[in-house]
């Protein structure tokens, strides 16, 4: 009978998914003990830590809903998804940058006509968005779904308010990219915005003196066929969280510079009822494939 030290134990448990089948859950499974076991080694993890970390995580996963996801916000303010973002995108090649999808997105990105109000019945700012899709020579990609949404003007998402069910999405639709790349639309300026703090990791972020903020931006998922489905935000520059992210999501290349303007017209020749501002910003893609991921909320089959 083996006598475990602590040393030995880590090497038992590791062998012990010697026989897994897939070689990769092998591997994700053996390094996972290797740093956990690490981890409890090098703080000498006390029983009441411990206990507290089950507790915190079954306070996670309590808290979860099909329209609210605490784990990955949990991921989001640790790091974790910009993490896993970034070992996945390497190399850009010119490619627009990308950034955490975040918990916010939940579905119901109806196909809406280009130049909508995305916020008609939200008061604030308003704003004209125009932008594009190209591939990375610059050549348009017409035909493609991008995926938007942002926060209202007292900083929540639609899916956080409790009519949400009954009034149906708002500031959140789905363009259709035109012949030549071009999608646009009108909306209100989206501001600065506390992740939800409710839970037990906005708690975390309390106790450690953390702030909850986001600096204000707009989601885009473009998803084209023959492409890499890009996830990314835009941000307005000037923001003063601009570089104290809690999610840590922000990269310069993603700032744009939001216009003031006063003319009595938008962009696709229509009446501006007072001043508004232009955000302006092009996507360029890069060959590849693979799936945009599913929205929150959506029931994804079992394996059979
Ligand atoms: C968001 O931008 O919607 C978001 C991202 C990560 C955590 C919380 C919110
Ligand atoms: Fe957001």
């Amino acid at each position: 009978m083996t006598q475990f030290n602590d040393a030995e134990l880590t090497t038992a448990v590791i062998r012990s998914f010697d026989q897994t089948p897939n070689p990769r859950v092998k591997f994700l499974l053996q390094e996972l003990v290797k740093s956990l076991h690490d981890y409890v080694r090098r703080t000498d993890l006390t029983f009441e830590e411990w206990d507290y970390a089950i507790d915190f995580l079954t306070r996670t996963g309590q808290k979860c809903t099909d329209i609210r996801q605490e784990f990955i916000l949990l991921s989001d303010v640790l790091g974790v998804s910009m993490l896993v973002d970034a070992v996945n995108h390497r190399n850009r090649d010119g490619a627009t940058e990308t950034t955490v999808l975040g918990p916010f997105y939940v579905g119901e990105h109806k196909v809406t006509p280009h130049g909508a109000d995305i916020s008609a019945s939200l008061p604030g700012e308003r704003m004209f968005v125009q932008s594009r899709v190209t591939d990375l020579k610059g050549k348009p990609l017409a035909g493609v779904p991008v995926d938007i949404w942002h926060a209202d003007d007292d900083g929540f998402y639609d899916s956080q308010k409790p009519d949400y069910t009954a009034q149906g999405p708002s500031s959140r639709a789905r363009f259709i990219t035109d012949a030549d790349g071009r999608f646009y639309f009108r909306t209100i300026v989206p501001c600065s915005y506390p992740i939800p703090t409710d839970g037990p990791v906005g708690q975390m972020i309390k106790q450690t003196n953390r702030h909850a903020m986001r600096p204000a931006h707009v989601h885009f998922l473009v998803n084209a066929k023959g492409y890499e489905p890009l996830i990314t935000h835009v941000f307005m520059d000037g923001d003063k969280y601009l570089d104290s992210d809690v999610v840590f999501g922000v990269k310069d290349e993603l700032i744009a510079t939001i216009e003031k303007r006063t003319d009595p017209v938008m962009p696709d020749g229509k009446s501006a009822d007072g001043p508004w501002s232009l955000m302006t910003y092009e996507f360029r893609l890069k060959p590849g494939g693979g799936m945009a991921p599913a929205p929150l909320g959506t029931k994804v089959a079992e394996d059979a």
